[in-house]
């Protein structure tokens, strides 16, 4: 290799530079964090929520618009909040120049509602879902789809939080008070130009791109006030591609409490807790030993300063997190249920594939029955440059992880999953089940490498 004097060809530079990832900027805490508004429903009869995907513009520095997508706003979108149980109708809007489509990532739905790409509304169309919430409180979110475009339209500001609550999420005591104790935390690394633009062409990586710039809620440089007490964050990687190990900058621990689909068994106390782009996690955070002369943040692995914490000399007793959280369990029977699907993630740049295919369409690559579980083996081969992590995640559907390696996974990943980290090498088992019948897909979500082919599809009947 050749990197001297810049003479390599484009997919090795980029495959470099995946690898080695442009720094971010420490957060300096000048602005209160954004909190997305909590998106009240229309109609209680048939409970019917509005969501309009639109451009507009976002002043992210003063003096500066910066030309921005959004649902029901200018930059991201509000926060859905429905309960299990509940038949919910949404009605969709694209008020874009562009096509788009509305996928809810982590929802169990019929695949006529997935808005995967085949769901797609052209400009000025708009379309009903209706769909029963049928799975346990979880922090999900949505973003569009469209095909080989998805990558462009969350970097431009498409994506939103859905709440699912329940009966266990309303007696567990577990902090709640939305925007004071319970905080949602949309991470993303943007890259803005001389003119705070946000021009994705320019920013462009195959590999995935990546930004200098972070942004939480849609807050550039946030900071975050909060009360001596403990703080439920519900952390979405909603980032193209950058993969973030959050940690606290004293190096205290804190608890997770809930993966991408439901909670944990029990809270797992870590150190730093790594997400790659579409993971969720929540977890709480004890402010009570701080005070207001602390100095405490949310930082990544390598020291960047992610959210500054401002601490409010006001104690509030907020109780313990309960011992026992959920009942998920991995059983006999699907420990030892054979492989039926396997799958091989290779390549890089646009060369990206799955089982040696990039997406087509027209193409149902697996088949699989309502109801029935079957276990997926996903591998990450290496290339000769090592090769990525690629974040694997089915629509439609919260699975299950069987094995890293043969290995049962860490405490912390056992729970309900859409989306898994695999590393290159390693050999992944899912427990799979589909709720319902439809086309879903199945991708990388490094959102180039989903646009650039690492896709398929699976048949539900
Ligand atoms: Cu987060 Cu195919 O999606
Ligand atoms: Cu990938």
């Amino acid at each position: 290799m050749q990197m001297e004097d810049g003479t390599e060809g484009d997919m090795e530079n980029s495959h470099m530079s995946h690898n080695d990832p442009l720094t971010l900027n420490d957060s300096t805490g000048e602005n209160d964090l954004i909190i997305p508004p909590v998106l009240e429903h229309e109609d209680d009869e048939g409970i019917v929520y509005n969501i309009e995907a639109q451009e507009g513009s976002t002043q992210f520095f003063d003096g500066y618009q910066t030309e921005t997508y959004g649902y029901n706003g200018s930059f991201l979108g509000p926060v859905i909040r429905v309960n299990r149980g509940q038949t919910v109708k949404i009605r969709t809007s694209n008020k874009l120049s562009d096509e788009t489509t509305f996928h809810w990532h982590g929802l169990e739905l019929p695949g006529e509602a997935d808005g995967g790409p085949h769901q797609n509304l052209k400009s000025g169309e708009s379309r009903i879902i209706e769909f029963k919430v049928d799975q346990e409180a979880s922090t999900l979110w949505f973003h569009p789809h469209p095909e080989g475009k998805t990558s462009e339209q969350v970097y431009k500001g498409l994506a939103g939080l859905i709440y699912i609550d329940d009966e266990n999420s309303g007696n567990l005591g577990l902090p709640s008070d939305y925007g004071v104790n319970d905080i949602p935390l949309i991470i993303q690394d943007k890259k803005f130009d001389d003119q705070k633009q946000l021009n994705y062409q320019e920013a462009k990586n195959e590999d995935g791109t990546i930004g200098d710039a972070l942004l939480i809620n849609g807050t550039l440089n946030p900071k975050l006030t909060v009360n001596n007490e403990k703080v439920r964050l519900r952390i979405l990687n909603g980032s193209n591609a950058r993969n973030y190990t959050f940690k606290l900058s004293t190096g205290n621990s804190f608890v997770q409490i809930a993966t991408d689909g439901g909670f944990l068994n029990k809270p797992v106390t870590l150190n730093e807790i790594k997400l790659t782009p579409s993971e969720r996690a929540e977890i709480i955070v004890d402010f009570s030993g701080y005070d207001s002369s602390s100095d405490v943040a949310l930082i990544n692995e390598d020291e960047t300063i992610l959210l500054p914490f401002a601490i409010n000399n006001q104690l509030i007793d907020s109780g313990n997190i309960p011992e026992s959280l959920n009942d998920f369990a991995v059983t006999d029977e699907e420990r030892n249920l054979p492989v039926s699907k396997k799958l091989e993630l290779f390549g890089m740049g646009n060369m990206v594939t799955i089982n040696g295919k990039q997406f087509d369409m027209e193409r149902i690559d697996f088949t699989q029955k309502q109801g029935v579980t079957e276990i997926w083996e996903i591998y990450n081969k290496p290339d000769m440059m090592g090769g990525m992590i690629h974040p694997f995640h089915i629509h439609g559907t919260q699975f299950k992880i069987i094995s890293i390696d043969g290995i049962e996974p860490p405490e912390n990943e056992q729970g309900w999953k859409d989306t898994v980290a695999i590393q290159p090498g390693e050999k992944i088992k899912l427990a799979v089940k589909f709720k319902n019948k439809g086309i879903y897909m199945f991708h990388c979500h490094v959102l180039e490498h989903e646009d650039n082919g690492m896709m398929g599809q699976v048949k539900v009947e």
